[in-house]
Order: C-alpha cells, then structure tokens, then sequence
C-alpha cells in the first residue's frame, strides 16, 4: 500500500455524535454537539471527551461538573446539526433547547433528551487543561437505554443498530450507520 504524510487530521476515522446536556443556573437546558468522546478503562468504564476553545456547554460543566451525553440518531440530526452549528447563548439557540423534549436523569440533574435511545449521566473526575481546550474523564453515574435495545434474543445486536440509526462524522460530513452520505455540517439544521 502506498501511502503519503499529510497534516494532522481525523478525516477517515469516523466518530458516533453525542448532545451534551447540561442545565444552567435558571435551570435551562443547553445542548451542545459532541465528537472527540471515547470510553476509558479506571476499575470501571468511563468516558473521556475533550472540549476545545470556549463555550456555554463547557463553561456549565465547570459549574455543575456533571452532564449528559445522548447518542446522536437519523431521527435527532438535523436537532444535533442545529446544536453544533449555533452558540449556546444565541437568543436562537435558547428557543430551540426550550422546545427539545428532556427530562431530568434518574441519578444526576442533567438534561436527558427523550427521543436519544442511549443517555450517559456523566460526572467528571478530573479536568486536564490544555492550551486551547480541556479534557474531561468522567465516571459514568448511570446509563439510560431503550428497552428495545435491552430486549434480549429479539433481535441481534446489527439489527439493534439498524433501527436506531447512529450517526457518524468525518471530513466534516454526516454518515449513516450504513455509510449513506447525510450532508455537510451546517446542512440538516435546514430542517429544524
Ligand atoms: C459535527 C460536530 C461535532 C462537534 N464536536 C465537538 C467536539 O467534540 N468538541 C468541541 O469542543 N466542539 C465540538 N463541536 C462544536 C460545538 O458543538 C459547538 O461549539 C456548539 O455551539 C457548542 O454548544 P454550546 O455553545 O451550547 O456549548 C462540534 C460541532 C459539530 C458540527
């Protein structure tokens, strides 16, 4: 195989899509859109997630120190597109997070979006500043699933994932579980 050297980048390595949620200090919930997020190993499961530059989401869990990770669906992704493409403290995107279906979690007070059919009730254990972004390692408090995902011997696991449909990214698209092209960045929010 040949191959060539070129800049740092993710492209090619497609990444599963999370809303973070997070409640402010009215108890608000803001949702933000999330890739660079992972599973860790510390005696337990866990989750790392990293969180560049500054932002409403961020800036909430610093306060609180908990949040809420929901996997991104087909169904949620112009919602998701719409989460990541327009800051938290835009009057528009204060509108749309007051219209999202959520409830509280079952163990930590996080926003839980009703239609994502798994939720992380994440609390942070340890903040690892960088220059320009942060990493967060998270104990995971508790997790919500669908019990169509939880149903045993029903259906196996591949076509468990067919029908919630999780989406991926990379070179700053959207892809089905399939591998169908769902759009650019910036496009599926057209439908919110
Ligand atoms: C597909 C996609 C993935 C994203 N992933 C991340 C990420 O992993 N880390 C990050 O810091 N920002 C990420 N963002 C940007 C945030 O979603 C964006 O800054 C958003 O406005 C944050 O919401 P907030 O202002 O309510 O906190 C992503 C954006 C998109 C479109």
């Amino acid at each position: 195989m040949s191959k060539s050297s070129v800049k740092p980048t993710n492209d090619f390595c497609p990444q599963t899509l999370f809303l973070y949620g997070t409640y402010d200090d009215e108890g608000k919930a803001d949702f933000g859109l999330f890739c660079w997020f992972s599973y860790i190993w510390d005696g337990e499961l866990g989750v790392m997630a990293c969180i560049g530059g500054e932002k409403l989401t961020k800036d909430s869990i610093h306060k609180r120190k908990v949040f809420s990770a929901n996997l991104v669906t087909e169904e949620l992704l112009p919602l998701a597109d719409f989460m990541g493409n327009t800051p938290g403290r835009s009057k528009e995107k204060m509108k749309v997070n007051a219209a999202v279906e959520a409830e509280e979690g079952r163990v930590l007070h996080v926003p839980i979006i009703k239609a994502s059919p798994v939720n992380y009730e994440l609390e942070v254990k340890q903040f690892i500043p960088l220059e320009d972004g942060e990493v967060l390692l998270c104990r995971i408090r508790n997790v919500l699933q669908s019990d169509l995902l939880s149903a045993g011997g029903q259906a196996n696991s591949t076509e468990k994932l067919r029908k919630i449909a999780p989406v991926h990214t990379t070179c700053n698209r959207y892809f089905s579980w399939s591998g169908v092209d769902l759009g650019a960045w910036g496009e599926p929010m057209a439908q919110v």
